[in-house]
């Protein structure tokens, strides 16, 4: 190990001294080289010794604060490679918050433009964070035919990036290299941080990045995982009735291209009191911040406990940490407001976790497919490439040996 002398700042003024270097917690070359490889941490509390043991994969440890650092990079990074992204060309994504944010964060640290289409939904905190970034908010106000905002946001966005030259869609929703990010990353470094007791896997589902991405994998490598998604009541990822909902980061109201059903084996359906309650509790009763949608999983988390196992354990996503929901989920008014709970202990939570029954356990019949939306919100030719060739290289490695296709 290297030994560098070095000057330090000690309250006489400036003194030399040596010390010991050690290379490998060296310097980044950019912000964006620390994102992923976060950790995975065990509850004191909310989980018993005599239940399968709950690990949160914490990816509020990220730079830009949420897992969607991780697809935001991928697909920035791939757009490089192909060309479709030139030097100071123009990032352009519908998003109410934490995809914005990465990306707002990608374009400062890569000097590109970047544009995000946000709605009346969207938080003065995510907004002050993507502006703070330097990125420009657009608000779209029009709603879609199912009462939110996607397929206006979507629309716009893709309008946009045909009218502005040197413009680059990343677009979460219908661009499968966001699943992709999280088989090649995500899902790999989860898989090695465990024993071999990985027992079940829990995320919330948008644009289904995350559970498509690290489902695939699991169910290639790892095919007794049990893997569970977790939408929000009145989202219709997973089909049922569409009504509002309040758990930011979840729903859609079709089922998303970059999700498998297939290799699902539960789905769950969390109300928004609950996301709430849970998240405030893992505050108060763990010492960690998480958001709504981390609220609902950590609640399927809790249940499934109880119920495999108790020598395996459950990986449950924690996409995001609770600090950006300051004036929502941990503003006592406004959750009064929304005549949610402030008050959920640690007996409470756990008995939520029990009442709760799955939406489905065979996802697969739950299908609310809408191919015809590629054409009507005029999905860009990228995605569509992009699609295609991972669907060639996918083939490809159905037919390798697993172990060879894991090396790749
Ligand atoms: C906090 C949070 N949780 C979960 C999700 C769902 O992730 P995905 O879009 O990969 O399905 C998102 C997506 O925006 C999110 O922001």
């Amino acid at each position: 190990m290297p030994t560098r002398a070095c000057c330090c700042k000690a309250q006489t003024g400036w003194k030399a001294y040596n010390f010991t270097f050690k290379e490998e917690i060296s310097i980044h070359a950019t912000i964006l080289q620390t994102i992923g490889q976060t950790p995975l941490i065990s509850l004191s509390h909310m989980n018993r010794p005599d239940e399968a043991q709950v690990l949160f994969k914490y990816e509020r440890y990220n730079p830009g604060g949420s897992i969607k650092d991780r697809a935001a990079l991928y697909l920035v990074e791939t757009a490089e490679r192909k060309g479709w992204l030139k030097p100071g060309g123009t990032l352009i994504e519908s998003s109410s918050g934490n995809f914005g944010i990465s990306l707002a964060m990608i374009g400062a640290a890569k000097g590109y433009r970047v544009i995000i289409l946000v709605d009346p939904k969207t938080t003065p905190a995510n907004l002050a964070l993507m502006k703070g970034f330097g990125a420009e908010v657009i608000v779209v106000t029009e709603q879609d035919d199912s009462g939110s905002y996607h397929k206006t946001r979507i629309a716009l966005a893709n309008r946009l990036a045909s009218e502005i030259p040197d413009a680059y869609r990343p677009d979460q929703c219908f661009n499968r290299l966001n699943q992709e990010a999280h088989y090649q990353g995500t899902a790999r470094e989860i898989f090695e941080q465990c024993s071999g007791q990985l027992g079940a896997f829990i995320t919330a589902v948008s644009t289904g990045g995350q559970l498509g991405g690290i489902s695939r994998f699991f169910k290639t490598y790892a095919p007794q995982v049990r893997i569970v998604g977790v939408d929000a009541i009145g989202s219709t990822i997973f089909g049922g009735e569409a009504n509002a909902y309040r758990t930011p980061g979840v729903g859609l109201s079709w089922t998303p291209v970059n999700l498998t059903l297939s290799n699902l084996d539960y789905a769950y359906k969390v109300s928004d009191a609950a996301a709430f309650a849970t998240a405030r509790a893992f505050a108060r009763h763990e010492g960690i911040l998480m958001g709504p949608s981390s609220g609902a999983c950590a609640l399927v988390a809790l249940k499934l406990a109880r119920q495999i196992d108790p020598e395996q354990q459950i990986v449950c996503m924690v996409s995001d940490g609770g600090d950006r929901y300051i004036h929502t989920l941990f503003d006592d008014e406004w959750m009064h407001g929304q005549g949610f709970s402030t008050t959920a202990g640690i007996a409470e939570i756990r008995n939520l976790a029990y009442e709760l029954e799955p939406w489905s356990e065979s996802p697969s019949e739950c299908a609310n497919e809408k191919i015809s939306l590629i054409e009507s919100l005029n999905v860009p030719q990228t995605t569509l490439l992009a699609n295609a060739e991972l669907h060639i290289k996918q083939m490809q490695q159905e037919k390798k040996a697993p172990v060879s296709a894991f090396l790749d």
